[in-house]
Formats: structure tokens, sequence, C-alpha cells
């Protein structure tokens, strides 16, 4: 034990972490696991995270980065070990230290860490402890095997299996267990924290008396809780008793049966769920082991991503009238989140996966499964048609949920799925594509605008990050920044008419891209900095006579650049302004994208100049208006700017009367251009 704490007392110092980081080597490392061949700068191989025949990973040396083609995985070196072979993060740096001979250097842990560290080892000590001695008494005391292993046996499960899941039992007496641990001298409180046992009038009693026990293993197989199952049915008694929250079960995160399952599932690559114990033990023992289960509460969040570490296809295997298809269906929105594919199996009649199993055998049972896996979201969608008939109203209702779920899809990787989803689902609901099409895009974008809204109620979100912004704004209100934070899906509209309509005429002489490139735009204007990265890379390439296109930016090493070119192309932000179309004329000084504020401040009472270079536009086809509409949103929104900025200078203390007069001329006139390009866009009032 003593070993054991001190290994993991220590951390890996920031020296090492830093030293094992310079080393790496992704064609080194990578081409360890994959094969890879030179092609031109990368190194080309077929992908080790799903199938093929022709290769599609990607590794820059360079970038050290890879990226598949096929299945869109991508990441470095750290995330490909992570990944490949199912290491944690600290797991990968001692791989990898090992590999180039780095020796580790180890730093203190924090005091409230290594006492946190102590309790867990000394919890997993007793139920270690524990396992060993319930084991014991099924196996060896009469009561054990007379109770515990004829309930186990009359279930159909075998000794074999039985051992594997170490399962226990535990006697009718009042502290069999107690005494045997106290005399142990295992620690009073930390008996009590592991459930094993309860304080009753100063005496510690046995709390899993008469009951079958499972432990319950963590990943790597260390005994972390205990389900006990009743044997005598019991109205006032729980079916099972499960070990409290402690440092080292937390119920989140679990997924009973994982240690068994891990490789089945990698092998697989697939993961079915069940929802209890017996289920996970049966299904083991007819050679079904890529299960695990949940316990029969929706999913969460933490189990979600422990199974993505292993596979993204999901089968849960329910009883068809369980309470656990709708606690499974809660947790089917975040599996989507998650990019999960999610599969549903329904086990028919009053059956559970462990009893039917036993009641139709290994193989029927697998033949049933593999007959009977639907499609989650086409299937909630089934059922939910069916029981809306021929109501309107219901089905409205129905359409509406798909549009929602589908909507939930937000991977990259998802985007096709999505396309698809679409697809069928308008199929089968007969309705339009292009109709859920722009329900679910609605979907996504009250999501965007929930998500921005928390983000900006979050205090240390809300101010303006050091880096990136400058000083000039640095003094916004809360106010104003809130605002301006509303600038999101605004600026990724700049991005979707630039990637769409590019190419397309502006006028007789110009394209789409030559109006937006015409004058430059400060990049400091774009909260989001890849808006402006990609405005870059385009405008780079278009200056050099090439024009890019969705797809170009698709592929891009750059998983936030990809992510944002897919949602705002695919999904068309609407402007939260919907502005009149009938007069336009601008009257705004065109060139405001080159003016500083220094600039403006002497340009802009120069009448001449100010007024020079007034434009119209011709008004054939809507996407000149959708582009003019963006561009006018983000005019309007430098001329806030500036107006911001004068706003400081007349609120300076040390300004001349005359330097005020100056800066409330300015203001004037920044005034009048914001008025003029708001009401030729007939706006009644200014976003921002
Ligand atoms: P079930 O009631 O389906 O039990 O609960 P089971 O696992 O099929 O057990 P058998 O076959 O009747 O013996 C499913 C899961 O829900 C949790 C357990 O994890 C159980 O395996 N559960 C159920 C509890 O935690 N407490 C309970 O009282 C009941
Ligand atoms: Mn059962």
């Amino acid at each position: 034990m003593a070993k054991l704490a001190t290994k993991t007392n220590k951390l890996i110092s920031q020296e090492t972490i830093a030293q094992i980081l310079s080393r790496i080597d992704i064609i080194d490392i990578v081409g360890g696991f994959v094969k890879l061949k030179k092609r031109g700068a990368n190194y080309l191989g077929l992908c080790p995270f799903h199938n093929e025949k022709s290769p599609s990973f990607t590794v820059s040396p360079v970038k050290e980065i890879y990226k598949c083609f096929g299945c869109g995985r991508s990441g470095n070196t750290i995330s490909f070990l992570m990944e490949h072979e199912k290491y944690s993060y600290v797991e990968t740096l001692r791989w990898l230290a090992n590999r180039y001979h780095i020796e580790i250097e180890e730093t203190e842990a924090s005091p409230e860490a290594k006492l946190q560290q102590q309790v867990a080892e000394s919890l997993f000590i007793i139920n270690n402890f524990a396992q060993q001695y319930f084991s014991d008494v099924l196996f060896n005391q009469e009561e054990g095997q007379n109770i515990g292993l004829s309930y186990l046996k009359e279930r159909g499960f075998r000794e074999d299996i039985i051992k594997k899941f170490q399962l226990g039992y535990c006697l009718e007496q009042r502290d069999a267990f107690a005494k045997a641990a106290l005399a142990k001298q295992y620690n009073a409180d930390y008996l009590q924290k592991t459930g094993l046992v309860v304080m009753r009038d100063e005496r510690l009693l046995d709390n899993y008396r008469g009951r079958v026990i499972f432990p319950v293993q963590n990943q790597t197989g260390k005994i972390i809780g205990f389900g006990a199952r009743i044997i005598r049915s019991n109205d006032k008694a729980p079916k099972y008793i499960n070990t409290p929250e402690n440092e080292i079960y937390v119920k989140s995160k679990i997924l009973y049966g994982s240690y068994f399952a891990r490789q089945a599932i990698d092998k697989k690559d697939e993961c079915l769920l069940v929802e209890g114990y017996t289920d996970v033990v049966s299904l083991h023992q007819a050679g079904i082991e890529n299960v695990v289960a949940s316990g029969g509460t929706s999913l969460t969040q933490d189990q979600l991503r422990l199974i993505k570490k292993y596979t993204n296809n999901l089968t849960i295997i329910y009883d068809g009238d369980s309470a656990g298809v709708k606690a499974a269906l809660r947790g089917l929105d975040m599996a989507l989140e998650e990019g999960l594919n999610v599969k549903l199996v329904l086990i028919p009649g009053k059956e559970d996966p462990d009893s039917y199993v036993n009641k139709i055998g290994a193989a029927a049972f697998q033949e049933f499964i593999a007959a009977n896996k639907k499609d989650f979201i086409l299937f909630q969608l089934e059922v939910s048609l069916k029981e809306a008939g021929t109501d309107s109203t219901k089905k409205a209702t129905v359409v509406n949920q798909v549009a929602e779920t589908i909507a939930k899809m937000n991977k990259v990787e998802d985007f096709t799925k999505q396309q698809d989803y679409i697809q069928q689902c308008s199929q089968i609901l007969g309705i339009e594509e292009a109709g859920l099409h722009t329900l679910v895009n609605k979907f996504i974008r009250e999501k965007i605008s929930k998500n921005e809204q928390k983000a900006a109620q979050k205090p240390e979100e809300k101010k303006p990050q050091a880096a990136g912004r400058t000083a000039e704004t640095a003094d916004l209100s809360d106010e104003a920044f809130n605002i301006l934070f509303q600038d999101e899906l605004q600026e990724r509209a700049i991005v979707r008419v630039l990637l769409t309509f590019g190419a397309k005429a502006w006028d007789e002489q110009k394209t789409i891209a030559d109006y937006i490139f015409e004058d430059e735009m400060d990049e400091d204007m774009f909260k989001n900095k890849k808006v402006a990265e990609v405005l870059k890379i385009y405008k780079d390439k278009y200056l050099s006579g090439q024009q890019l296109s969705v797809t170009d930016f698709a592929y891009s090493s750059d998983n936030d650049i990809v992510k944002l070119v897919i949602e705002a192309t695919n999904h068309p932000y609407e402007l939260s302004v919907r502005w009149n179309d009938e007069d336009r004329a601008h009257t705004v000084n065109k060139h405001i994208w080159k003016l500083s504020y220094e600039d403006f401040k002497k340009e802009v009472l120069s009448p001449d100049e100010a007024s020079g270079s007034i434009y119209s536009r011709q008004t054939d086809d809507n996407y000149r208006a959708d582009v003019d509409d963006v561009i006018t949103y983000l005019k309007l929104k430098k001329i806030k700017r500036l107006i911001l900025l004068n706003e400081e200078d007349i609120k300076n203390p040390t300004a001349s009367m005359d330097e005020i007069k100056h800066y409330q001329e300015v203001h004037m006139h920044l005034k009048k251009m914001q008025i003029e390009l708001g009401r030729k866009k007939g706006m009644a009032f200014y976003p921002f």
C-alpha cells in the first residue's frame, strides 16, 4: 500500500511535461501504429479508427496533427495515443516518457489532493477486502451456499461467471462483516463511507444482510462499490441497496461492466447498453461481452463520454414497456450531441435481456438483436406518429420534436448524418424536405442564441478578454458589451455570403468577393477570431487568383474553422434585424473600413470627403440584398464603435473647450451616418 500511495500522491512536473512535448515526433509515434507512406509534405495511411480499403488518414509532420478524411477524426500525437490506446492523459505522458527515455520528475500533490487520495486508497482497500469476504461466504459457508449460491444457480448463472464478476453473499447476521472488518483494524469512518456498514446505537451493523453482492468495478477493475440484491422479496426493503456517493463511487460516472466489456466494445465497435446488473452478467454468460449497464437511470454526459472512448455506436437494449426506455430517451439528445449513433432494441413481452437470453438461448438472442435494431431517431418518430394518429396539432408537435432532435447533432462529422436524417424523416412524415430543413435550422439558431445568452450571463466571460480586444473596447459598459456579444450570428453571415456568393456578380465589373474585399475590413471588429481568419485565408487565396469554396475549408486541419464554415454555410442564420429592401441607395461613406478613429476625426469634418463616395446598387437578385444586409450590419457596428470611442474623448476631463466642441461635431456626424444608413435600410431602431 505504501508504495502505491507514494506513486499516486505525486504529479508529473511541468518541466517533464514540457520536455516530453518537445520530443514528440508525430510520424514516429503514429507511424508505430499505422503504416504511413510519404505523400508530398504529408504522410498517408489506412485509418486505424475506421475500416477502409483506400487510405484517407493523413498525418502532417509540420502541423503535428493527423486527420482522417474518411471518418473525420483528427488530433495531435497525445490525442492519438489517448484514442488509439485508450490511455488517460497521464498514462500517455508516462508512455511517451518511457519511449523517449525521459526521466519523470514528480512534484508533490497539494495537501487536499493527498488527503483525498489517501481516503480513496483506503476505500479501495476496504472494498477489496469486502469483495473477497463476501465471495468466500458465498462459496465456502453453509448459509452462503444454501441461500446465496443456490439463488444464483437457480437463476442460471454458471460458477465461472459468478467468479468472474466476483459475486458474493452477505450473511443474515447483524454484524458478521463489520466484525471481520474491525478485526482487520479498518477505520470505522471509512467503513461507513463505503456503505458496507451503518452505525446504530454506537455499533457498526452490516448493511447488506441476506443479500447477493454485485461488486462494481471501475474501468481498470478496481472495486469502487457494490449493488446488493435482496433474495426474499420484501415490500418494505428496496430491491437493491447501492453504495452511497463517496470519493471513489460517483454514480454519474459509472457504467457497470465496463471493465469486462472494454475490449469487446473496441473489437465489435459497438456498445450494448442494458439496465441492470443481472442483464450484464447474463449476456456475458451468453458470450455477448460488449455490454454495460446504466442502472436504469438516464445516461449522463460522463457515461456517454466513457462509451465514446471506445466506440461511436451505442445500442440500447431495454424491455419494451419499461420506464427505462423513457429514461434512455431522455439521454438520447445528449448522446446525439456527443456524436454517438444510437440504435434501440426492444425486448418483447415482460422479459428483460437477462430473462430473455435465458429463455431463447445465446444464438437466438444474438439473432434477435441483429434483426431488431432500430435507428433511435426514426423509432422515436414512428412511435410518436402512431400516437398522434390523424390529429394534425399532435402531428405538428411531432414534426417539431424530430426537428429539435436532429438539430442536436452538432459535431462536424455529423453533418452528413444530419442531412440524411432530414431526408429520411421528411419522407416518413410526408412533408417537404426543405421545410424540415428550415425547421431544423430554426432550432439550431435557438440553441446558439441560448448558449450565447448563457455565456453572456457568466460574469467572467462577460468581460472583454485582455488579448484580442483592443484598449478602445476595454472600458465598454456591460450593457454595450452584451449588445456587441449578439453579433456572433451576423459575423457568421459574412462567412456565409462570401463562401456561397463570392464568385457571383455584384455588378458588371465586380464579383461579390470583389465587393466585400474592396476595402480593408478591420479584423478587430470580429469578436469571433475564426471569422476574421476565414476571411483572411479566403482573401489571400483570392488575391492569388484562387476562389475558395466551402469544401476547401471543410478539410481544414483547424476544427474550429471547419465547424464555423460548415455551420455558417449550411444553417443560414437569418439576420436578427429584418431590413427593408426598398431603398438601396447608401449615403454612408463607403471607405469607413479604412478609417482609423484618428482619420475619421479629421475626415468626417470635411464635407467633400464625407459625401464623396455615395454609391448605389443594382437591385435584381436577392443575393445582392443579402450581401448588402450583412455588410451594412458590419458598417453600423463600426460606426457604433467610433461613437463609443468618441464618447470617451468627450468625457475626458483634460479636454479643452475647443476639443470638446470638435468631439461633439464628430459625434453629430457619426449619429447622422448611423441614422441615414439605418433609415435607408428601413430600420426603426439600431441593433446596437
Ligand atoms: P431491475 O429492477 O430491472 O433489476 O433494475 P434487475 O437488474 O433486472 O435485477 P433482477 O433481474 O430483477 O434480479 C435495473 C437496475 O436498476 C437498479 C439496479 O442497478 C438494477 O440492476 N436498481 C433497481 C436499483 O438501484 N435499486 C432498486 O431498488 C432497483
Ligand atoms: Mn432482471
